[in-house]
């Protein structure tokens, strides 16, 4: 839980760090460049008054030195620049703050510039301790075309320094404010997220040890991902909690299943060994343990059989054949029985009709839907099989006029040991056979349908594919 939470707060941290990093270089380069240059322009704005006013008048006569030096020095506290005027050669003939030394090779490079009649900029710094830098503005002073003077204006940008340091506390503050922020909103976040993420890790150890009382409350605002998450979650818990009750009642219908014939066999073979039963009816008694040994046999068989479809331990064995020829077969076998309840078969499949499956499973369908036609027909009842070839598909259809399947009972037929009502039939099932169907059409990717009306009769339909 910590992990996720401190993983993106360190992510945004850093993100919103150099973030305004890089900002706040950016902002002070340019903000730094903004100022100086306007200091710069307004220096050079008076220093040519200057140098067209005051200096020129000094150096033609027309002011005495001592009001010049009185009107620089107020010049200097207003404009907070101290004021200098040099000759040809770079001496210093005038100014207004004696501490002020500028390095000779900076004079120099003024004096150069000035004298040949531009105006002279630099950025340098000052100082024999502390230094400081300063802006220096060099301004010929001119007469009758001739540079006579150079006149320079230096001050220190302190102040501008200062702007920038107090822009940048800013910054930082706000980059603190940010961060807190951060570690604010990612905490409620990731709390949204964590929270289900334990709860699901909860339940699914519940789940693995067979608990699967417990779902997950869905979110307040659950149309997100981590709503979908716990909608499929609570989903799968509750199909994992049918295929346990599945699995539960699998095994106590087998148990029952088992447990009737296995009493039956046991009361006949104690009453055959204690005489309970006499000597000349014993044949009678051992022939119907026989029957139920059978039964035994059928259930186990019956039951390996789905087993194996269901573990898809079967691979299909393809070939082409005529359906007729199974439907054939199959009747032959149930010839006996069907004697026995007077039923009219019509077998109208057509005799050519080849379809491609596995011969020996569709063998079982047939068997299987035969068995069930005439196990719920009446006495003196018909079965009308036939097929009918549509969309490249051949569609079999096994139709009795049984006792028929109730409407909402009829989805339910399919499932292992569904019986509909027991006492229906004098001949009793274990419910297996139409679960066998189905899982072997479906192996097939094949369907199979039931139509049926209570009372009139039933009608299965299956389809196949054409050779
Ligand atoms: N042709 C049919 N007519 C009426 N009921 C049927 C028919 N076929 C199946 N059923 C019903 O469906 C149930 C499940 O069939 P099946 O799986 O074959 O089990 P079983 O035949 O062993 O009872 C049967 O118990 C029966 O009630
Ligand atoms: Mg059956």
């Amino acid at each position: 839980m910590k992990s996720i939470y401190f993983k993106f707060v360190t992510i945004y941290t850093i993100i919103i760090v150099m973030g305004f990093l890089i900002f706040g270089t950016i902002l002070n380069n340019l903000t730094e460049n903004y100022f100086i240059s306007q200091k710069q322009t307004q220096l050079v704005r008076e220093a040519e008054k200057i140098a067209t006013g005051l200096a020129l008048w000094y150096i033609t006569g027309f002011l005495e030195r001592d009001r010049l030096r009185f009107e620089i020095n107020f010049l200097r506290d207003y404009l907070n620049a101290s004021i200098l005027m040099i000759n040809r050669n770079a001496n210093v003939v005038l100014n207004s703050d004696e501490q002020v030394f500028i390095n000779d090779s900076i004079l120099q490079r003024i004096r150069d510039k000035v004298f040949s009649g531009n105006i002279a900029v630099e950025k340098t710094l000052i100082g024999t301790i502390v230094k400081k830098e300063y802006l220096i503005i060099g301004y010929p002073v001119v007469i009758n075309n001739q540079v006579v003077s150079g006149l320079l204006l230096i001050t220190s940008t302190d102040d501008i320094r200062q702007t920038l340091r107090m822009y940048n506390r800013i910054i930082w503050l706000i980059t603190l404010f940010e961060v807190i922020l951060v570690l604010i909103i990612t905490y409620a976040l990731t709390q949204k997220i964590i929270n289900p993420i334990k709860k699901l890790a909860s339940v699914s150890r519940k789940i693995a040890e067979g608990d699967f009382s417990e779902k997950i409350p869905m979110p307040l605002n659950s149309n997100d991902e981590i709503g979908e998450l716990i909608a499929s979650f609570n989903y799968m818990t509750e199909k994992l909690e049918n295929l346990e009750m599945m699995r539960k009642s699998f095994i106590s219908n087998v148990s029952h299943e088992l447990r009737s014939p296995l009493t039956s066999i046991r009361g006949f073979i104690e009453g055959i060994l204690d005489r309970t039963i006499p000597d000349e009816k014993r044949d009678f008694y051992l022939n119907l343990v026989r029957e139920e040994v059978i039964k035994l046999n059928n259930l186990i068989n019956q039951l390996l059989e789905l087993s194996r479809l269901e573990w898809g331990k079967i691979n299909l064995n393809l070939s082409t054949f005529k359906i007729y020829s199974v439907i054939a077969e199959e009747l032959i076998k149930f010839e006996k029985r069907i004697e026995e309840k007077k039923i009219e078969v019509f077998l109208e499949v057509n005799e050519n009709l080849m379809v491609k499956a596995d011969r020996d499973l569709i063998s079982r369908v047939v068997h299987n839907l035969l068995d069930n036609a005439i196990k719920y027909n009446k006495v003196g009842g018909k079965i009308y099989i036939y097929s009918e070839v549509e969309n490249g598909k051949a569609y079999i259809t096994i139709q009795d006029t049984g006792i028929g399947i109730p409407e909402k009972l009829q989805k339910l037929i399919w499932e292992r040991f569904y019986k509909v009502d027991e006492s229906r039939s004098l001949e009793k099932g274990v419910g297996l056979g139409l679960s066998i169907v189905k899982e072997i059409i479906k192996l097939h990717k094949q369907n199979i349908w039931v139509e049926s009306e209570e009372g009139v009769g039933t009608k299965f339909t299956f389809t196949l594919d054409l050779k």
